[in-house]
């Protein structure tokens, strides 16, 4: 069966990030599930402006251009659905116990395998015009820096063994095509339940980056996340995914609905 997720291939040995080559294709008009990967990036970026770390060689580092047809408000519950992905192909590949800290941070161990980065770039419309999911996961690190050490591990680290990049990369783009598929015919609300089982954050105390403090209980159909604060009603703390400026070459990139 033909996949939509990683349709056609770009890889590369070295790029800034390759969030930055993907923007360019999409503004160029690439068709939807385009990928970039690299071997290394000199500036990778991470969530909330943290740059992403890697080792040349070590780490699957991707980004997909994804059109969905549907609003800006729409999108943050797809950062959700990416973890998701990720975590169940790890499990899968690698027989890892993956877990996700919300919105989308895959953990092993308690540390962190993987990262997502979904930039959405909205169209005139209201309707997102697209989105670049950036995918970052550790592979073959035997040694993290001492900042992340004690935060970070690697699929080698976390199994003992050597894993073939190309597999792990086969199955995340496999169990991303389901999920995408998924989340795009029925939204997420269809997925929750599967979120939830992989949730480690439901249960734990939590503070969110608009300071929001308390329990979080639940995520919501839109993804975010539901936070007993002790004050009577739950308080909502959405997880953003961060808007890129609307490009000018955006008109020649076709829409998501055509
Ligand atoms: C996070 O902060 O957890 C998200 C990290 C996302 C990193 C990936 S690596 C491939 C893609 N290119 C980037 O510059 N960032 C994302």
């Amino acid at each position: 069966m033909d996949r939509l997720v990683g349709g056609s291939i770009h890889a590369y040995e070295t790029v800034d990030s390759t969030q930055t080559v993907l923007a360019r294709f999409a503004r160029e008009g690439a068709p939807e599930g385009t990928l970039v990967s690299a071997a290394h990036q000199t500036v990778g970026r991470g969530r909330r402006g943290h740059r992403w770390w890697d080792a040349s060689g070590d780490s699957l580092l991707m980004s997909i251009l994804l059109r969905p047809c549907v609003t800006t408000q729409e999108t943050p519950s797809l950062a959700l659905v990416a973890g998701l992905a990720v975590a169940d192909a790890l499990e899968a590949v690698a027989t890892v116990a993956a877990r996700i800290r919300w919105p989308n941070d895959v953990l092993v161990g308690g540390k962190k395998i993987s990262g997502v980065l979904p930039e959405a770039v909205s169209g005139a419309d209201g309707r997102v015009a697209y989105v670049l999911l950036g995918i970052g996961i550790n592979i073959d690190q035997d040694v993290f820096p001492d900042d992340l050490r004690d935060e970070a591990i690697s699929l080698r680290q976390a199994t003992g063994v050597r894993h073939e990049q190309g597999r792990v990369r086969d199955a995340v783009l496999e169990s991303l095509d389901l999920r995408y598929a998924e989340w795009l015919s029925a939204g997420f609300p269809r997925l929750r339940d599967a979120w939830r089982r992989r949730a480690c954050t439901l249960g734990e105390r939590v503070r969110g980056a608009d300071g929001t403090e308390g329990v979080a209980v639940d995520v919501d159909d839109t993804g975010a996340l539901l936070v007993d604060a002790g004050h009577g009603a739950l308080a909502r703390v959405i997880s953003s995914t961060t808007a890129l400026a609307p490009s000018s070459a955006r008109a020649r990139s076709p829409s998501c609905c055509s």
